[in-house]
């Protein structure tokens, strides 16, 4: 019984000791049977199914290359993907050091190219290549420099991020003409390249969130918020600008999984502290707090609107009060569906319960049922100085009418009195005013005129007074 329980024991560090190497030399093969394990035990690199809790690409799940924190189970999130952008179908993924370079071999498709030989212009010899996963979690492709005998570094992951910033040495800025940025995953559970980034300006000294052109967030003051949890620094030189960042142990953090982790909705987790970061996540188009940026627009939206979630019904009539036009666009998000519409007059929200693919409301509809489906609706900002406008508008439109309407009058006034002269004049000089002449000398201010009864009162009073 004892023996048996040494033996097992025994076997079991034969395994670890032969599972547990750093190391895939030249020729080596990495299969989905085995792992990288770094020397210290912190960071292991393997073969993974992703699933993606839905049907996407016309898969369910998908096989990746992932580096993760070894039995990391609070976030269950790998800390790099090797081929995030183009999914192994199967399990037949083969991760090969050869003469090419570096790459993944599988059944169906071609092989993913992570490094090719040809690309470089430094002579190595190939057989020395060995690809090498460090403790920062950091894989390496390495080999010597048959010139000098130097070593030399041929390829690396820290150059190309995915969503998870990981302690110095790790950089996010521009290394020797290099961009190094975070981009989110689509969803929380399909690892494909979202559509928001997270990266340094470091004009600015920011930490800037973009959702493609549009900034959604940066950090500003936030930053000396986050030096609480992580020891950001800042680093500068003609060739690099890179932000970086140490452990600071104490109050808020410890030293367990270290990691800023960029989700899909734009919020930062900052794993291994005791602090949440509010991220681009809470942003609603007009609010400047915590971060946010406000949107700018065409010229149908103002200063002041703003996404709000509201319970939404759409009465049987009303067929085209929804626009599904990109509904069935899975490279899609919530946040691309929001930034689409609000580009587009037209559209007055999006639904927010599809995770990818856009819904669009474009026509009537109802408002707060309990049964609504939930849509992120633009709300119009009916601001005060717009009220203003309208009442001055109104004053000056009545003002106008009322001049127009003054003016008309007096001009029919002056041209019926001009008439009125004309008419007088008329008389005056024609057969008939020697009649009147007579009738005014002989009868001493008693007017009879023969002339049509409208014209009599005027008459009168302008002659006969
Ligand atoms: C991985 O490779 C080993 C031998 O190199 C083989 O025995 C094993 O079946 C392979 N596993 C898979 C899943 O292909
Ligand atoms: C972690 O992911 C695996 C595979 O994707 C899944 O089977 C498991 O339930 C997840 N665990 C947690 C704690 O979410
Ligand atoms: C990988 O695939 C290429 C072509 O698809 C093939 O030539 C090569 O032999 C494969 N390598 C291994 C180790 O399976
Ligand atoms: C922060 O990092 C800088 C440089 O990496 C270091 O000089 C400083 O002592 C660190 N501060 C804390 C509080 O850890
Ligand atoms: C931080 O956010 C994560 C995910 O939203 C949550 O699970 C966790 O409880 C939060 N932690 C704290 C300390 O608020
Ligand atoms: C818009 O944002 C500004 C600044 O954050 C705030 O003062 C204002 O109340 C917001 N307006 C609305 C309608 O939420
Ligand atoms: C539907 O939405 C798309 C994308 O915003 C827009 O281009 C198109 O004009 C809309 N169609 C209708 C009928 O509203
Ligand atoms: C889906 O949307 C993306 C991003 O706008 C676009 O590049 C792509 O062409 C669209 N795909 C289809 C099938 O319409």
């Amino acid at each position: 019984m004892f023996g048996s329980r040494v033996l097992v024991f025994i076997l079991g560090c034969l395994w670890l000791t032969e599972a547990a190497t750093n190391t895939l030399n030249h020729g080596d093969k990495l299969n989905l049977s085995d792992s990288l394990v770094s020397q210290n035990g912190a960071v292991s690199l393997g073969f993974h199914r992703q699933d993606y809790g839905r049907y996407w690409d016309g898969i369910v799940s998908g096989y990746y290359l992932a580096m993760y924190y070894t039995g990391d189970t609070s976030l269950n999130h790998s800390i790099w993907l090797a081929n995030r952008d183009d999914a192994i179908a199967d399990d037949s993924g083969v991760l090969i050091v050869d003469d090419t370079g570096l790459k993944i071999n599988r059944t169906d498709g071609n092989p993913i190219q992570l490094f090719s030989l040809q690309s470089t212009s430094i002579s190595i010899s190939s057989s020395d290549m060995k690809l090498v996963l460090h403790n920062s979690g950091n894989l390496v492709l390495q080999s010597t420099d048959t010139e000098n005998g130097e070593n030399v570094v041929l390829w690396q992951s820290f150059d190309h991020l995915t969503d998870t910033l990981l302690p110095e040495p790790m950089k996010l800025g521009v290394s020797h003409g290099r961009r190094m940025l975070l981009t989110s995953w689509l969803t929380d559970s399909i690892p494909a390249s979202g559509s928001l980034t997270l990266e340094w300006d470091p004009v600015g000294n920011l930490l800037v969130v973009r959702l493609r052109e549009r900034v959604l967030w940066s950090t500003g003051e936030l930053l000396s918020d986050l030096n609480k949890i992580y020891n950001f620094t800042y680093v500068s030189s003609p060739d690099e600008q890179y932000l970086h960042y140490t452990i600071a142990i104490g109050q808020f953090a410890f030293e367990e999984n270290p990691r800023l982790l960029f989700r899909h909705d734009g919020s930062l987790v900052l794993e291994g502290s005791r602090l949440n970061i509010t991220g681009s996540n809470t942003c609603d188009g007009n609010s400047t707090e915590n971060g946010c940026k406000r949107w700018e627009g065409p010229k149908c939206r103002n200063k002041g609107d703003k996404y709000e979630v509201r319970s939404i019904t759409i009465r049987p009539t009303d067929i085209y009060s929804t626009n599904n036009t990109l509904m069935g666009n899975f490279s899609l998000s919530i946040n691309d569906c929001k930034d689409i519409c609000w580009n587009d007059c037209n559209c007055l929200g999006v639904n927010a319960d599809r995770e990818l693919g856009c819904q669009f409301l474009s026509g009537p509809y109802d408002e707060g049922a309990l049964d609504g489906m939930s849509f992120q609706v633009i709300i119009r900002n009916r601001s005060k100085s717009k009220t203003w406008i309208w009442i001055l508008i109104s004053i000056v439109i009545a003002l106008t009418i009322i001049v127009l309407f003054s003016t008309l009058f007096y001009l029919r006034r002056r041209s019926r009195a001009r008439k009125e002269e004309k008419f007088l004049l008329d008389l005056m000089t024609s057969e008939d005013a020697s009649d009147i002449r007579e009738l005014q000398t002989g009868n001493k201010g008693v007017c009879q005129v023969p002339i049509p009864m409208t014209e009599l009162s005027r008459v009168t009073s302008s002659i006969c007074l």
